[in-house]
């Protein structure tokens, strides 16, 4: 079965790849590469022993999507492709407004045109907004407080309403909480621009030596140490997750939590980091940073029901895998360089 995997030499996308090889699927990746590395194909087909097909192009193009779906049979898509910084969300909205949206909606219709069923979609915990957790699938949506949010919030809506429209689409809506981690081997990971605001890749950085110290922000939370409460992932887990909702489609949108179910404070998490690695984290309590909210984490059992997925992987493991990767990586060579910002 061919899958047409957007986005795939990102993050998520990548791991996602080396899932999805391993499950037996052929994998047509489309990238443009404005936040990853040609490199990570090389390391895909290094860790699975099997070659992907890769495309350089821009998903917000018909005419450059149109290209794939002409060269292959595609039987599914899973849609990674997408920016997903929320800060600089705020300050470019026109970006990723068209960048997230357009981009589904012209996989979307190259479904339509060449009568592709499956539609997997990277969606985010953040659309629950200031919900009280553990977040459930049929709560209702609060507003985001950033563009990025609302991005991910609206394409649900646009895929609910095209799935409704015409019954045999089969999309699945994965709410991801926090992915963490590497690929054991050490060869794909996260790699962030310049200094990173999300908080395990900041932790490693710190374990490194390249930053001085983690600022935690705000200890006045109403959670169990008044640090910022999150469900954090292993991101091969999250990987294995998109296999299984692939294998369980029915037709339809459905949405699926992709998360432990367990919730971890901030400096429970950079204790399991110097636990699992030896390590000391110097850190300082800073001010809350604006946006964030106190807990976030899964009720996860929706997607243990119907997909038979749960994830496996404690923090530890995603402590130990995310530093390997951080110690690895940095042996490989430098950050990705950021190439698309058109506005
Ligand atoms: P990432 O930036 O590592 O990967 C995204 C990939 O998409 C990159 O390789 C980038 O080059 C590519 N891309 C972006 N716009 C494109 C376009 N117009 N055409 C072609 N390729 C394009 O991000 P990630 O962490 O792997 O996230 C993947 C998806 O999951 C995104 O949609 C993101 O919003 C979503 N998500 C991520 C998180 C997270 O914390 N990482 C949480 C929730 C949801
Ligand atoms: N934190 C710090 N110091 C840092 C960075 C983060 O204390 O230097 C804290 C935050 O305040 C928060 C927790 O660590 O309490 C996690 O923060 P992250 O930035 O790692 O993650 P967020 O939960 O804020 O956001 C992430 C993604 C979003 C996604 C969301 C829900 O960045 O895109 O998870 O899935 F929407």
């Amino acid at each position: 079965m061919n899958i047409l995997v957007t986005g795939g030499l990102g993050y998520i996308g990548s791991h996602t790849c080396v899932a999805l090889l391993e499950a037996g699927y052929n994998v047509i990746v489309a990238d443009n590469l404005c936040n990853s590395k040609e490199e990570t194909k090389n390391r895909i087909n290094q860790i699975t022993g099997k070659e992907l097909t890769f495309y350089q192009l821009e998903v917000t193009s018909d005419y450059a999507v149109e290209e794939i779906f002409n060269q292959h049979e595609i039987d599914g898509i899973i849609h990674f492709a997408g920016l997903k910084a929320v800060g600089e969300s705020v300050e470019k909205p026109l970006v990723y407004y068209y960048n997230n949206i357009v981009s589904t909606m012209v996989l979307a219709r190259a479904c339509q045109k060449y009568g592709v069923k499956r539609f997997v979609f990277s969606s985010s915990a953040t659309v629950y907004g200031d919900n009280k957790a553990p977040f459930i699938e049929d709560m209702k949506l609060l507003p985001t407080t950033n563009p990025y949010g609302e991005t991910k919030a609206m394409c649900e809506r646009i895929l609910t309403d095209i799935a409704k429209a015409y019954p045999v689409f089969s999309v699945a809506l994965l709410r991801y909480f926090n992915p963490v981690g590497a690929h054991e081997s050490g060869l794909i990971g996260e790699a962030p621009n310049g200094i990173p605001n999300n908080l395990m890749p900041y932790v490693t950085q710190v374990a490194k030596g390249k930053l001085e110290k983690l600022r935690v922000f705000g200890n006045d939370y109403p959670t169990i140490d008044g640090t910022g409460v999150r469900d954090y992932i292993h991101v091969l887990d999250l990987a294995e997750g998109h296999v299984a909702a692939l294998n369980n489609l029915k037709e339809g949108a459905h949405v699926y939590n992709l998360g432990t179910g367990q919730g971890t404070s901030v400096l429970k998490l950079v204790k399991a980091f110097e636990e699992a690695n030896g390590i000391k984290i110097p850190y300082e309590i800073a001010a809350r940073r604006p946006g964030d909210i106190a807990s976030c984490y899964a009720d996860a059992s929706k997607a243990e029901r119907e997909l038979g997925w749960t994830a496996t992987r404690n923090i530890v493991a995603m402590c130990r895998d995310a530093w390997n990767f951080e110690k690895t990586y940095r042996k490989h060579g430098e950050n990705t360089k950021k190439v698309l910002m058109l506005f």
